[in-house]
């Protein structure tokens, strides 16, 4: 069993390589930073791999997506993914077309890949965000592309199931990466790496989805937003 996992020198795509190694795949793990990536290889120990890709860049993506063509994975977690907070108008447009070039033109690229040579059994997780539900000024870019990532998995998931391939949107809420800047997160709400990839693992077993909220406290906190006026949900995220 192989399995390919973008962003997976830090956070939650860390603790999906760690946990799928662990599980006995193969991990190819895929992020910018060379010395993270071989930390983590030396952690994993024999049989697995790294590539060293930006997956903004074309050349980043056409090595990562040439990987995934060659066939023989069983599993792509579509992980990595970045933010740029403050008021959209006053960021510079570079940083929010950064974000949707990760965060949807690259996942959109490796599904691709991913599912041109997929076998019955295997699996996509594209890693989405409770914000794809419940958009949080500040973050707009963000959230929209939360959104796309969510409603990209939702139609796959279907498009798949009668191949046997099962597509899924994992949506976390807060988790504690060091990408996570928020300081005002009720701690209930914060989950760890490991426990979102725990969520994950027992939503893959349960071919659960295709929207995998990772906590209990996220689905509720989510469904309540949703029934509030969104107005309302609005002034409170933000
Ligand atoms: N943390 C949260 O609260 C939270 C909540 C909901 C959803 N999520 C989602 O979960 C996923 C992982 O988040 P995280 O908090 O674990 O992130 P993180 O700790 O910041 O790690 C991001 C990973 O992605 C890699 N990466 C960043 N830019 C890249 C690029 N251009 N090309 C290739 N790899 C790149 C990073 O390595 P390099 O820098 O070395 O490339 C790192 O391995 C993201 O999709 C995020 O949107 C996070």
């Amino acid at each position: 069993m192989r399995a390919l996992v973008t962003g997976a020198s830090a956070g939650i795509g860390r603790a999906f390589a760690v946990s799928l190694a662990a599980e006995g795949y193969s991990v190819t793990a895929v992020a910018r930073g060379v010395e993270a990536l071989e930390t983590l290889m030396a952690e994993l120990g024999e049989g697995h791999g790294h590539l060293v890709a930006d997956l903004v860049t074309d050349e980043g993506l056409r090595a990562t997506t040439d990987l995934l063509r060659g066939g023989g994975f069983s599993l792509l977690v579509n992980n990595a993914g970045t933010a740029s907070h403050g008021d959209f108008a006053e960021q510079p447009l570079e940083s929010a077309l950064t974000t949707l070039d990760l965060n949807c033109r690259a996942v959109v690229a490796l599904a691709h890949a991913f599912l041109g040579n997929a076998a019955p059994g295997s699996a996509l997780v594209n890693v989405s965000s409770t914000l794809g539900h419940t958009p949080k000024p500040g973050t707009s870019v963000y959230s929209a592309s939360k959104a796309f990532v969510t409603a990209f998995s939702e139609t796959l998931w279907h498009e798949q199931r009668s191949r046997g391939v099962h597509v899924m949107a994992l949506c976390p809420g807060v988790t504690a990466t060091a990408s996570q800047t928020a300081t005002d997160v009720p701690t209930w709400l914060v989950q760890s790496p490991q426990q979102v990839v725990d969520s994950a693992r027992k939503a893959l077993s349960d071919s659960a989805g295709p929207v995998v909220l990772t906590s209990p406290a996220n689905r509720m906190f989510t469904t309540a937003l949703r029934l509030l006026p969104r107005r309302a949900a609005l002034s409170i995220l933000a």
